[in-house]
């Protein structure tokens, strides 16, 4: 949020963030249309990037109907409000490569989705929503590592607390993802609120890697032993909730509308740089 001083940004959530510097916070629950219709009447912002999500697989699984009320009618209320509002301002709704079930991987906005679990089918049923509320809003299918998460340890975060304290970790070698740094992510964002994309957009990185390339490349980056990363194969049968393995999303067309996005292994690196800077603070 730094980043953009030149904008007025407000994040929402229910629990206060650290990372975020209190009076941009607003607190309360997207579920409830009377805070949703209060927010925008309050903030009238230009732009909503709908990020807000319940990320935990299991728990959306076993509670089918907070998941469908947090993906599907959050944004319904939030797209809806927004269109009647303020007509011209743009909806992006963070979306996730999870709406495909991993079988081929290098999907193009326009393959057959198929969700695989209740938070996929959930989320992709809240892209319906955007698009139904908010003729113009942008949907943006993505995958995403970083640091600084609230609430639970990242994928980047685990093996960078594990590696870090020397203690081996498994690397999937049959799991593959082309994952953006949310740093990346956030101006890419922008770059294409600018030109006031709207539709379905995947935005991904261009490089492809395995979860083991992925955790390689961070030992790489604090110069740990790569040994301490075992490459292993994820038996997808045994898995609850069912999980894609191969969710790599095909990055042409967004290739047409910004400038190229960085390397897999340039934005691990970016990444790695901004969390050392952290930790030397
Ligand atoms: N992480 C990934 O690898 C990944 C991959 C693909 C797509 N995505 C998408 O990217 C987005 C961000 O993911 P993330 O990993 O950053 O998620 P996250 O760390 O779990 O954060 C989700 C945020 O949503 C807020 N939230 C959830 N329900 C809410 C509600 N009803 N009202 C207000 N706030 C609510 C949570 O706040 P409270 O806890 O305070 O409620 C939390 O701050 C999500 O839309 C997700 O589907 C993530």
């Amino acid at each position: 949020m730094q980043k953009y001083p030149q904008k007025n940004i407000w994040a929402t959530m229910r629990t206060a963030c650290p990372h975020i510097a209190p009076q941009q916070q607003i607190l309360g629950d997207l579920c409830q249309e009377n805070f949703v219709n209060d927010l925008i009447a309050h903030t009238k912002p230009q732009i909503i990037v709908h990020c807000a999500a319940i990320t935990n697989l299991l728990y959306c699984e076993q509670n089918p109907d907070i998941a469908h009320q947090s993906h599907c009618i959050a944004t319904e209320y939030l797209a809806k409000s927004l269109a009647k509002s303020a007509p011209n301002a743009q909806f992006v709704y963070i979306s996730t490569d999870s709406v495909f079930d991993g079988k081929t991987g290098n999907y193009t906005e326009t393959c057959a989705t198929h969700p695989l679990n209740v938070y996929a089918h959930t989320k992709l049923q809240g892209e319906a929503a955007a698009q139904y509320y908010n003729k113009n809003a942008l949907i943006l299918r993505t995958n995403i590592f970083g640091t600084d998460s609230p609430n639970h340890a990242s994928l980047a975060e685990w093996i960078l607390k594990n590696l870090t304290q020397r203690t081996s970790i498994d690397g999937f070698e049959n799991v593959c993802f082309n994952p953006l740094y949310t740093h990346t992510l956030a101006q890419t964002i922008t770059q294409l609120t600018d030109l006031h994309a709207s539709g379905i957009l995947n935005a991904a990185s261009p490089t492809i890697m395995t979860k083991y390339e992925f955790a390689l490349c961070i030992a790489y980056a604090l110069k740990i032993p790569a040994s301490l990363v075992r490459p292993t194969t994820l038996d997808a049968h045994t898995l609850y909730p069912a999980r894609p393995l191969n969710t790599t999303l095909n990055t042409q067309k967004i290739q047409t509308l910004i400038p190229p996005l960085p390397s897999l292994a340039h934005d691990v690196q970016t990444m790695m740089l901004h969390y050392i800077q952290k930790e030397q603070q």
